[in-house]
């Protein structure tokens, strides 16, 4: 027992009001470039979150289960390390069954989740604190691909971030260098990131992790048209479009595309997008990493790695690392 289990914590909800006003000139320019394009960030509104969490139940889909797996096989090395008067900031509230795992194995004292979207940080933020009274919860609502500092509750604490799932393979190498330099500066120095990254492997078996055979990812990546038609008033026709994924093994990154199935124009509010047939948007890249090479980005970004733990087929890794 410790005093977690008797002492009620806290909960507080801190709105840092990331700037959606510029969603609208975002998604416009992204898509009158060269080669269209769409930030993958705008995948997780309400229903894309969820669709997310579908696609981590997929057979294809290993990345979580593998993570999972490093969590079980090492969880009492990574229990030792949010132990007792941390503070664990996750950059991403939505893994609530990643941070129940850690909660097994390590009592920290507050835990901060920081997401961009509102009501599904918050239900899950909810549901933590009814299920661990004794726990601190403080949900932030920010863009944390953007700099931000963390709001002055549980300061007395040893800060410890969590950002699983391979998200860090979300950004190109140079964008990853420059948010871990933020995530180090956001941290401060002497605080500690546990962060998942996935391997690189077989393309046949990283590209059906992003094009299964129940379509789930399509819909995924079909849902962002969806999105955009509901905030920004756009009249994307969802059938018009189809989803593609590829393995770029030169970038060594899956890469995920929109693909318009005819010559077709439509408005994004007052402004107005011409695809030709096959034209493409492109919406997303998963960068996957040698542990050398992850070794020499982190370095960039301001840390130095303190402890690697695999799954046992070595296709996942789950990197501690400590701000320089
Ligand atoms: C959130 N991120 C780590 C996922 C990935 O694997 O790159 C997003 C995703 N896109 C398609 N499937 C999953």
């Amino acid at each position: 027992m410790t005093s977690s289990d008797t002492t009620l914590g806290d909960y507080r909800f801190f709105d840092l009001k990331p700037a959606r006003r510029n969603m609208h000139e975002e998604i416009v320019a992204g898509l009158h470039a060269a080669e269209k394009r769409i930030a993958p960030k705008y995948f997780y509104d309400e229903r894309g979150s969820l669709l997310f969490e579908s696609i981590t139940e997929l057979p294809e889909y290993y990345l979580t289960r593998a993570e999972m797996t490093v969590f079980d096989r090492y969880g009492e090395e990574l229990g030792a390390v949010i132990d007792g008067g941390t503070c664990l900031v996750e950059y991403g509230g939505g893994s609530s069954q990643k941070i129940r795992k850690l909660l097994e194995t390590g009592q920290p004292e507050a835990y901060m989740p920081v997401d961009i979207s509102k009501n599904h940080l918050q239900n899950n933020a909810r549901a933590l604190h009814r299920d661990f009274p004794g726990l601190s919860v403080y949900p932030i609502c920010a863009d944390f691909t953007q700099p931000f500092e963390l709001p002055n509750v549980a300061d007395g604490c040893n800060r410890v971030g969590f950002f699983p799932g391979s998200s860090i393979g979300n950004f190109d190498p140079a964008d990853a260098v420059t948010f871990l330099s933020n995530i180090a500066a956001n941290l401060g120095s002497g605080a500690q990131l546990i962060i998942g990254v996935d391997q690189k492997k077989a393309p046949e078996i990283l590209q059906a992790a992003y094009d299964d055979a129940q379509g789930v990812t399509a819909e995924f990546n079909l849902n962002l048209l969806k999105h955009l038609n509901e905030v920004l008033d756009a009249n994307f026709a969802i059938d018009e479009f189809s989803h593609e994924a590829v393995y770029n093994e030169n970038l060594g990154c899956v890469q995920m595309y929109l693909r318009s199935r005819k010559a077709q124009q439509v408005s994004v509010g007052t402004d107005l997008v011409d695809f030709a047939r096959d034209e493409t948007i492109h919406t997303e890249n998963s960068y996957k990493y040698h542990l050398a090479e992850f070794q020499t980005l982190v370095q960039a970004g301001g840390f130095t790695v303190k402890s690697i733990w695999r799954d046992e087929r070595d296709w996942f890794a789950v990197v501690l690392l400590e701000v320089k």
